[in-house]
């Protein structure tokens, strides 16, 4: 049975001091184990969290990583220092990273390998834009972007992955792609992971919707039955709307 897993993605937001804050807020009224629950941060802010989370049993996500162990890549970070701190999860693929950062499915898949190899569970992105929705190729796009992305993953790797169907045109522009049409792409990305591997997988992945889920909208997203969870931009930056989510 898939629990329900809500993540937070701070993207390029907070400080420390801020984070912190937030921390003391959403630990005062957090109570559910009925769902798993995990922000992801920017990296200065991992450490802190991690002190301030714990007991808690909220978990820890970075937002990006490199592929490789270590070596001469200024600025970046690797798997190991993620798990040295205490990262539970890492998204890879988000779209601000294939649109602003040069990201394809070739990084995309090598990141997803090498979280993997570290115990770091990966987010991966998918999602298409709104020319290619109104073409009516999302279904061939996210398709496509599966197939390369999980390209020599092995099946019980692939089990323990988190997939979240993002619509480029739905995030943090206030339009949510309707219940139907969020749950009918997560019902088509479980389809994929089975033809990809087998029902057992698609089974045990889990499928989040991310793109404007607000308190006012995350029933309806998060009782669709082929939607297990959610991520979560702008909502997830005040402790009393993440709240109000994490509930629904
Ligand atoms: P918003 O919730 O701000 O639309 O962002 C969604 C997102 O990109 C989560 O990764």
């Amino acid at each position: 049975m898939r629990m329900p897993f809500i993540a937070g993605n701070w993207k390029m937001f907070k400080t420390c001091k801020e984070a912190e804050k937030f921390a003391e807020e959403f630990k005062a009224i957090y109570e559910k184990d009925d769902v798993r629950v995990a922000i992801c941060a920017p990296f200065t802010q991992l450490a802190v969290l991690k002190k301030a989370f714990e007991g808690t049993g909220i978990g820890l996500g970075a937002q990006n990583m490199h592929f490789a162990d270590e070596g001469a890549y200024t600025g970046e970070i690797s798997a190991a220092m993620l798990k040295e701190i205490g990262v539970d999860y890492c998204i890879i693929g988000h779209s601000e990273r294939r649109q602003y950062f040069a990201e394809t499915d070739e990084t995309v898949n090598l990141k997803l390998k090498q979280a993997f190899a570290n115990g770091i569970v990966p987010i991966l992105c998918v999602g298409e834009s709104l020319e290619q929705r109104e073409a009516g190729k999302e279904y061939d796009v996210v398709r496509d972007q599966l197939f390369a992305d999980l390209k020599d993953i092995k099946a019980e790797e692939a089990r323990k992955l988190v997939i979240a169907y993002e619509p480029i045109w739905a995030i943090g522009t206030g339009k949510t792609a309707t219940a139907e049409q969020a749950d009918d792409m997560c019902g088509a990305i479980r389809d994929i992971v089975e033809e990809i591997y087998d029902t057992d997988v698609s089974c045990d992945v889990t499928i989040q919707y991310g793109g404007s889920v607000k308190p006012a909208n995350a029933g309806e997203i998060l009782n669709m039955p082929e939607i297990d969870g959610a991520l979560v931009g702008g909502a997830s930056l005040k402790a009393a709307d993440f709240i109000e989510i994490v509930n629904f």
